[in-house]
């Protein structure tokens, strides 16, 4: 491996630019070598931008370069084909969330990064966020005691981002809010609760918006050719192997009196944490009275997604498993999955772990 980790871009759009924003700054460590995305003049754009020596007219030509990893930052739909391709081809994958639209995609990948030893990172920047790293660290020096349930969840009131395009149909995207936005709540309260094994999961999804063409955001440029055949609201209830639970409640559009902030609770024993947005609050009882003390993100912060970029690369050099692993993009796929297949059939789901556990 030469001595900068050498990166390449598949995926010019909103969150690849990002990604080429905060590697950009890794200068010592990191060096964007080449760059593609269906719309050509949008890499030509960037990689200008960046500095980045070679765009090339396809992602199998990113693939196929010398490089050390890759970012994959294009629609759900071609997460599993692009990311099991470079890890064929001796390549780290910095795969974008969900990680696959389904399962079966997701099971896939687990089993093409555990043959090939190579590394798959999910960027789920809320792990890096400074208050929910600071409630991890107060779960892991036991402050909160043993936490028993907690409650995660995003309700956006008006938020259909880029109605009509692959964001909003099933065969691209894999689902509406609760793969777009519960992904990063499931994963950050499954984190926060001490990546406990979840069992059995029972969920129902709605879909009230969408198909009347109601609740558009502002995220993404809508298609009126396109369609809508995703949720627009979601409601789960998730089950883990030693009795705790959690809830998780996600909507892109909803008739409902909602601050439009990312929430996690965590209930324990001994105390409890609530994040909402960027800030956040340990809880407990002291003296017969109520205790709480205010988190916040200090000023100065460098930000998550510098965070994340730097443990993607101390990963690779270092060897390490990323904290959000293939693994663990797995089993957000696996909830996920459950949940809607629950609501189809009304019915408890128990999860079938037989693929991590080597019995498929
Ligand atoms: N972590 C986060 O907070 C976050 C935020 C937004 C999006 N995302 C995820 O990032 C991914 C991309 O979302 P986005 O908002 O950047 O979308 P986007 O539409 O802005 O960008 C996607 C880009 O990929 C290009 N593209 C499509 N298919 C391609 C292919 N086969 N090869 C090369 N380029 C291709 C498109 O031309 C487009 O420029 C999605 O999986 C989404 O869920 C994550």
């Amino acid at each position: 491996m030469s001595a900068k980790i050498r990166i390449g871009v598949i995926g010019a759009g909103n969150i690849g630019n990002v990604h080429m924003e905060n590697f950009s700054q890794l200068t010592d460590d990191v060096e964007l070598k080449a760059i593609t995305d269906v719309y050509l003049p949008l890499a030509e754009k960037r990689a200008e931008e960046y500095g980045i020596s070679t765009v090339y007219e396809t992602a199998e030509d990113v693939i196929n370069d010398d490089l050390d990893a890759v970012i994959v930052a294009v629609p759900n739909k071609y997460h599993a084909p692009l990311a099991i391709q470079a890890l064929k081809a001796g390549k780290h994958v910095l795969l974008e969330k969900p990680m696959a639209i389904n399962e079966a995609d997701a099971k896939e990948i687990y089993l093409t990064q555990q043959s090939t030893g190579k590394m798959v990172m999910i960027p789920h920047q809320m792990r890096w966020e400074s208050v929910p790293m600071q409630v991890k660290e107060q779960v892991e020096r036991g402050e909160l005691g043993e936490i028993y349930h907690a409650k995660a969840g995003w309700f956006r009131r008006k938020g259909i981002p880029g109605w009509g395009t692959w964001f909003t149909q099933k065969a691209e995207s894999g689902g509406g809010p609760l793969i777009d936005i519960g992904v990063h709540l499931l994963d950050l309260s499954l984190y926060l609760m001490g990546n406990k094994k979840p069992v059995a999961v029972t969920g129902s999804t709605y879909a009230e918006f969408g198909p009347k063409r109601k609740g558009i955001g502002t995220w993404g440029t809508p298609n009126w050719e396109g369609s809508y055949d995703v949720e627009d609201i979601a409601s789960a209830f998730i089950r883990m192997e030693d009795g705790s639970t959690l809830t998780l409640d996600v909507s892109w559009a909803v008739h409902m009196d909602t601050d439009n902030q990312p929430f996690v609770h965590l209930l324990g024993s001994e105390g409890g944490a609530s994040i909402r947005g960027n800030e956040g609050k340990f809880l407990t009882e002291r003296f017969d009275k109520p205790m709480e003390i205010a988190l916040t993100k200090p000023e100065n912060d460098e930000g998550e997604r510098l965070r994340l970029s730097r443990h993607f690369v101390e990963c690779i050099q270092q060897g390490k498993e990323p904290i959000t692993s293939a693994l663990t993009g797995y089993t957000n796929n696996l909830i996920l999955e459950a949940i809607y297949e629950s609501s189809r059939t009304g019915k408890e789901v128990v999860l079938n772990w037989d693929a991590v556990e080597g019995k498929q």
